[in-house]
């Protein structure tokens, strides 16, 4: 039986420099020496990336899914580099350790996870796309364009492999509990679940022959764990290419289109999505707007080897443009809607506590809104 490998992205804010717009090459540097160590004991291979304030160690391993070795690794360098962070009194030093002690898996402590256990084949190209300012459901766009929609990915049609269609797994944060949709047969309920990416996020996806995904995200919200805002969640996605999967050309042309996505300054604006390389990677502008960094691996036995910086292409220069057209636009909306999160989903809101101070300011209108059954008697309409 080949022998399968996993591939972990366990990532963390530790600590902004400066503020929340990028990281301080120490803390790179000691995540790197960190990583060192457990290289050919604990892991194969690593690479520690960057996106804004966030770290990611890139890991492979022979140790599955939610390994405890591995998570336990990952917890511990994080916790030496927000320690670090706390030293050189980088900006939210720690901010995604929600915990003090670790307890045999990270998720639902603070940090995102993404991670796949897959043989790996003749040739294994696979994409690792690292967000900042945005949450987890920003990734349903994408995905279905990448998995399930012919005008980005004509594999979908003129690739026999491809054709047969995938399944995407729909996790609900707010109630715990997932569901598998079929594509093409059920694309147009897929839909219906990933137009709502506050409420529904892509889990992984996978071809309908295997059981080893093709594509896994994080999902975690960290508000939901802490119960009070904590920063954005700032995902991973994980995305295998080519041969009977999408092309990593077709993986990446989704990103020509700057969507909007919520997040961006305190968690609480739209904003586009800028795709960028990692030494652009520094959301400055109202802290923003959102970045995303693809790194492409082509794995051998396991070994990440350097990553290309996909993003790092001319042919991405004017969804770069785009996004500042739509951000300039956006800003000038200045607190209103639709640039300020509606209501219920910001995640830093003074307006609970202005409530309160001005409940006794409030007084019952005259003006009336009228009941269906009102409305009957003054005018005689009937409301439909
Ligand atoms: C967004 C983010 C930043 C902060 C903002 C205010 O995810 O992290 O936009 O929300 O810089 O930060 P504080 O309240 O820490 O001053
Ligand atoms: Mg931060
Ligand atoms: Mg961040």
């Amino acid at each position: 039986m080949a022998t399968k490998i996993t591939i972990s992205d366990i990532k963390a804010d530790i600590g902004g420099f400066v503020g929340h717009s990028s990281m301080h090459p120490d803390i790179m540097e000691l995540a790197n020496d960190e990583l060192k160590k457990a290289k050919g004991n604990k892991i194969v291979d690593f690479f520690v990336a960057r996106v804004g304030d966030d770290l990611h160690l890139i890991m492979t391993h022979n140790k599955g899914v939610d390994s405890p070795q591995i998570h336990g690794l990952a917890w511990e360098i994080l916790e030496k580099c927000s320690q670090l962070a706390e030293q050189l009194k980088l900006y939210g030093a720690g901010q995604d350790l929600l915990v003090e002690a670790f307890s045999g898996n990270v998720r639902g402590m603070g940090p995102g996870v993404a991670e796949m256990e897959i043989t790996e084949r003749r040739s294994e190209p696979i994409v690792v796309f690292m967000a900042d300012k945005t949450s987890p459901g920003c990734w349903n766009y994408p995905l279905y364009k990448i998995f399930a929609d012919p005008f980005n990915s004509p594999g979908l049609v003129i690739d026999p492999k491809m054709s047969k269609g995938f399944i995407f797994r729909v996790y609900a944060p707010r109630e715990n509990r997932y569901i598998d949709l079929q594509t093409p047969e059920e694309s147009y309920i897929l839909l219906g679940f990933l137009g709502a990416p506050n409420d529904y996020i892509v889990d992984h996806v996978r071809p309908k022959d295997t059981d080893e995904p093709c594509a896994v995200a994080s999902t975690s919200k960290l508000a939901l764990i802490a119960g009070r805002y904590v920063g954005k969640d700032d995902p991973v996605l994980i995305v295998r290419c080519q041969s009977g999967l999408p092309a990593v050309g077709e993986v990446t042309e989704p990103f020509a289109n700057p969507w909007i996505v919520p997040g961006w300054m305190r968690g609480s604006h739209f904003g586009p999505i800028m795709p960028v390389p990692m030494r652009l990677a520094n959301p400055v502008r109202f802290d923003g707007p959102p970045r995303v960094v693809a790194l492409g691996f082509q794995l051998a036995d396991g070994m990440l080897g350097t990553p290309s910086d996909l993003f790092d292409d001319p042919a991405f220069d004017d969804a770069r443009d785009q996004a500042t057209r739509i951000a300039n636009i956006l800003r000038r909306h200045g607190p209103f809607e639709p640039h300020r999160l509606p209501l219920e989903e910001m995640e830093y809101t003074t307006m609970p506590g202005l409530m309160e101070k001005l409940a006794g300011r409030w007084h019952e209108s005259e003006k009336q809104q009228l009941t269906p059954e009102q409305l009957k008697e003054a005018t005689g309409l009937e409301m439909d």
